[in-house]
């Protein structure tokens, strides 16, 4: 018999109690019952996005929220500046091209963040440009952007939205919306809401919503303004992932319950003590300027990343995630956020040590894990 334990940067571990609150009898989406359950949904991703700016709710995955924003905010012709650090600022660029707006990419080393300089240089060269598109943080290489820098830099341009992929972020570590001006922010179910995969929200600030009046980009099902139109009615324009928001708003009301500040608290322990193991067992983190949302973990030389994943999680059954494109087999991620606590960090290190030594690369057994255990035990 195997246990399974699911502990990569998403879809991630859901909480059973938030399950089984998800299967009870379906609900109507045009009920009064509903729509009181869609309100307080409503008002507490207000909360956990720390901002008044309205949050619109999509049946869809994270991707969906992104091009949501291109086709929601810009026409074709336009110019847009993206952040390409890694597999998902590409996918800034490449929806922005499907749409027709002309891109210019600032392409980062993967494994670095980018200098908020070189989105300065990009603005100053390209003053016409409408969005500047980013991730709060890149899930492929682990690399957390400075976006509080950043949106206080695009507040002072009237005709340039800030939009953030915060699909793996947000929920995980602080992002002031309103504070730090980020325009448009989306997330996604699957990653730090805790959920199974199937929804997006994005927030929409009013300098967004003025833009939103005006692009012309095609666009159906994904539209804010009918969204913003039904929100008024207190529903969705189109038929929502009723389980999905039922367990959204158990999940929110946990957070609330917990209060963001131990939240974050919380995902700075788990990744503090795997990054203690991963420095005890002589390993070496990808990123330069690493997240509390994942630990990236260079594979030692000799060793395929690929098969660290695949010993895990068809021997042991624990799934973690490799790297992907030009990090495939470099790399072997393991996330902090989902349904997850301190003793799921020691199994995921301690099944690290011994897949590393079946590989032929010798990590004394109980290294990171003596780490990790010194980690919680002090902190
Ligand atoms: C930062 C980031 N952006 C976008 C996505 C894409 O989200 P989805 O797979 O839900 O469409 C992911 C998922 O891995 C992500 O981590």
């Amino acid at each position: 018999m195997k246990k399974r334990y699911l502990m990569a940067p998403g879809p991630v571990a859901v909480d059973p109690h938030v399950m089984s609150v998800m299967s009870e009898p379906l609900i109507h989406h045009r009920s009064p019952q509903f729509s009181s359950i869609l309100t307080e949904v409503r008002k507490d991703l207000k909360y956990l996005y720390q901002t008044n700016n309205d949050c619109l709710i999509f049946a869809s995955s994270g991707t969906g929220g992104m091009e949501a924003s291109v086709a929601n905010l810009l026409s074709p012709g336009d110019k847009a500046i993206c952040v390409v650090a890694g597999k998902f600022g590409e996918r800034w660029s490449e929806l922005c091209q499907t749409y027709g707006v002309e891109t210019v990419d600032i392409n980062v080393e993967w494994g670095h963040a980018v200098d908020p300089a070189q989105v300065k240089e990009a603005l100053d060269e390209h003053p016409d440009a409408k969005a500047v598109f980013i991730q709060a943080h890149e899930t492929s290489t682990g690399v957390k952007h400075p976006v509080e820098e950043l949106g206080r830099m695009i507040a002072d341009k009237p005709d340039t939205v800030f939009v953030v992929d915060a699909i793996s972020a947000l929920g995980v570590y602080d992002m002031k919306v309103d504070e730090w001006n980020l325009d448009v922010v989306v997330t996604g179910s699957q990653k730090s809401l805790s959920l199974p995969p199937g929804l997006a929200v994005v927030s929409v600030s009013e300098k967004a919503w003025k833009m939103a009046e005006k692009a012309k980009a095609p666009r159906y099902y994904f539209n804010f303004l009918k969204e913003r139109k039904a929100l008024a009615r207190e529903t969705t324009a189109y038929t929502p992932a009723v389980s999905l928001i039922i367990g959204l708003g158990e999940v929110l009301k946990q957070f609330r319950q917990m209060g963001l500040e131990n939240l974050f608290a919380h995902h700075r322990r788990l990744s503090g003590a795997v990054k203690a193991a991963v420095k005890a067992m002589g390993l070496e983190q990808f990123p330069k300027d690493p997240s509390e949302a994942i630990t990236v973990i260079c594979a030692p030389e000799g060793v395929n990343g690929q098969d660290v994943v695949k010993i895990l999680r068809e021997d042991y059954g624990i799934t973690i995630a490799g790297g992907q494109a030009q990090l495939k087999g470099k790399i072997f991620r393991i996330s902090h956020y989902g349904y997850l606590c301190e003793w799921d960090m020691i199994i995921a290190v301690a099944a690290v040590e011994r897949a590393l030594n079946e590989l032929g690369h010798k990590v004394p057994l109980g290294s990171g894990v003596a780490a990790c255990q010194e980690y919680f035990a002090n902190n």
